[in-house]
Order: structure tokens, then sequence, then C-alpha cells
């Protein structure tokens, strides 16, 4: 693994970004890593406009998980949830800016997963 993104990668699993609950969401899913059973939850605050006016998530995860999960939600500050829609996997890896093997690969998918089964119900992405 690349030490500059390695760096990044550990600064956002020790001081994540949103982390935490929301009081009021209207968006709250969560759901877990089946080959390790860590959970990650995701609360969504969105506007009439269906615009994300503030995101958030806990749970627990190794590093890569966490990291994703906070730069995800760092990411999706004032995106509509029609954008949101609209994240892949490629969206993830580059956010993370290495390569993963398929284990890694399902920790780094997680909080997209819970963002997007939680807001569209879309579950078919998974397995693109
Ligand atoms: Fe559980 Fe990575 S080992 S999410």
């Amino acid at each position: 693994m690349h030490d500059m993104y390695r760096e990044f990668i550990l600064d956002h699993y020790k001081n994540p970004r949103f982390h935490g609950v929301l009081d009021n969401a209207d968006i709250t899913y969560e759901d877990d890593n089946p080959l390790c059973g860590d959970v990650i939850r995701v609360d969504l605050r969105v506007n009439g406009d269906k615009r994300v006016v503030d995101a958030a998530f806990s749970g627990q995860g190794c590093a890569i998980s966490q990291a994703s999960a906070s730069m995800l939600m760092e990411e999706i500050q004032g995106k509509t949830l029609d954008e949101i829609k609209e994240y892949t996997r490629a969206d993830i890896l580059e956010m993370l800016g290495i390569e993963l093997g398929p284990v890694r690969l399902k920790c780094a998918m997680l909080a997209l997963k819970v963002l997007k089964v939680g807001a569209y119900g879309v579950q078919e992405w998974v397995e693109d």
C-alpha cells in the first residue's frame, strides 16, 4: 500500500469525520459486512429538495471500513439523494486511492451499501 494513501486512510480512521448518530434523522439504515459481522449505521437529514443537510455514521469495523465511511460522509454533504444514487464502487476506490482484494473490498463498500440501501432500497448494485 502506498504510504501517502495509508496515512490518508489512517487519518480518517483515527479522526473520523461526521461520526455519530443524528437525532431526528430522516433516513436511518444499518447493515453488516457478512464476512466479519461489523456493522455500520448511516443517518441522514435531508431538506425539501432531497438534499443532504447532515449525515453521520456510527458502528465499528476495520480501518478500511471506517475510513471509507468517513470519506463518504464528507463527500455527500450537500448532495441530493439522486446524486447519491449514482455513487459506485469505483468512486469509493478512487476516494481510498488503493487497490483492494475481495475481502477488503467488502470492508470498503460497507458504508456505500448502507447509504444506498437506506436511501433507495437499491441492493442490486452490490452484485455489479
Ligand atoms: Fe469488518 Fe473490515 S473487517 S468491516
